[in-house]
């Protein structure tokens, strides 16, 4: 593969290959010395057109770690504020020559879109409700590392998965992985055409939670819901928020999930998530960072061997 656009078209060897490479990276990040030369010579650039904690950090200490020359773009006070389209932008930065091109975007496809025109790797790091395959990887070694396999495992996945890109990737690597998903939520925030995906829908907790391994809340994604039902946190922090008493229901040791940002008292309670008996929450930016390298490392090494037979190194 040239490009990271989202788990659809990974093999299940592929994801297999990529998580074995980052529990590697995971070790060398425990370490004092954490850097590799895996990137040296390389250039990464981050575009995020929308706001991102964990992502854009990790993204960055990934690419140092391996030795990449990284730039952040400040996009707030680029020249898009001007009207120059995405696509005038990317070609912009790709006549300076980057190698590897990291790009959040509100609009679904925008990533794909712009992996069309430019010559270098591009990673999606979260296009609209679309995939956010990154953030799947690292939700899957972190499970992979709590319950020792990443197969046949019963998954919940609770909450807004209407406008989540990051339940639309889970839903696709667990699938892949021979998992069975179940989806918990309110019927007005499941995706309308829930029957391709393969999975149990609930919109009880209670039951929806009976006896499953994982437990991974998401947000509710309020900046998507554009005019639909939005429901009061109350009344959703009761219906639908992770608690002890829910999560009784799962089994003894299951583990609770979230992508982040969390929203404390609306879909989780916050005792819950800092409990280190049950959530793996820290564990989770944790690998997100060795996620991170696994994938850069994987596309360089591609895009060196690509670049190596053509005999001409940017063409
Ligand atoms: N999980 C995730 O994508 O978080 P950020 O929006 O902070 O990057």
């Amino acid at each position: 593969h040239d490009h990271l656009l989202g788990i659809e078209p990974l093999a299940p060897d592929d994801i297999t290959t990529l998580l074995d490479l980052a529990d590697q990276y995971a070790a060398l990040n425990r370490r004092d010395v954490k850097r590799t030369d895996a990137l040296t010579g390389l250039t990464q650039i981050n575009m995020f057109f929308e706001n991102s904690t964990r992502t854009q950090a990790s993204f960055e200490i990934a690419g140092k770690r391996l030795g990449a020359d990284v730039m952040n773009m400040a996009m707030q006070a680029s020249s898009i504020k001007k009207g120059e389209t995405l696509v005038d932008t990317a070609m912009t930065l790709n006549a300076m020559h980057p190698d590897l091109l990291v790009v959040r975007h509100p609009q679904s496809g925008a990533v794909d879109l712009l992996a069309q025109k430019v010559n270098c790797a591009v990673l999606n790091a979260g296009d609209g409700r679309h995939e956010h395959p990154t953030q799947a990887l690292l939700d899957a070694l972190t499970i992979r590392r709590a319950k020792g396999r990443l197969h046949r495992l019963n998954i919940a996945i609770c909450g807004d998965i209407a406008h989540s890109r990051v339940a639309r990737s889970n839903i696709l690597l667990l699938g892949k992985m021979e998992n069975r998903i179940r989806l918990i939520g309110p019927p007005t925030l499941m995706p309308s055409q829930i029957d391709q995906f393969g999975v149990e829908v609930y919109d009880d907790m209670a039951r929806g939670l009976e006896g499953v391994d994982v437990v991974m809340m998401l947000r509710l994604q309020r900046e998507r819901m554009d005019g639909g039902f939005i429901p009061s946190e109350r009344e959703y922090y009761h219906r639908y928020g992770l608690d002890a008493e829910k999560l009784a229901h799962a089994k003894d040791d299951a583990i609770v999930m979230h992508p982040g940002p969390m929203n404390r008292g609306v879909e989780i309670d916050g005792e819950l998530a800092d409990d280190i008996n049950r959530s793996v929450i820290q564990e989770q930016v944790e690998m997100g960072v060795a996620v991170r390298m696994a994938a850069m490392d994987l596309l360089a090494r591609r895009l060196r061997a690509r670049r190596g037979n053509a005999g001409n190194p940017k063409e």
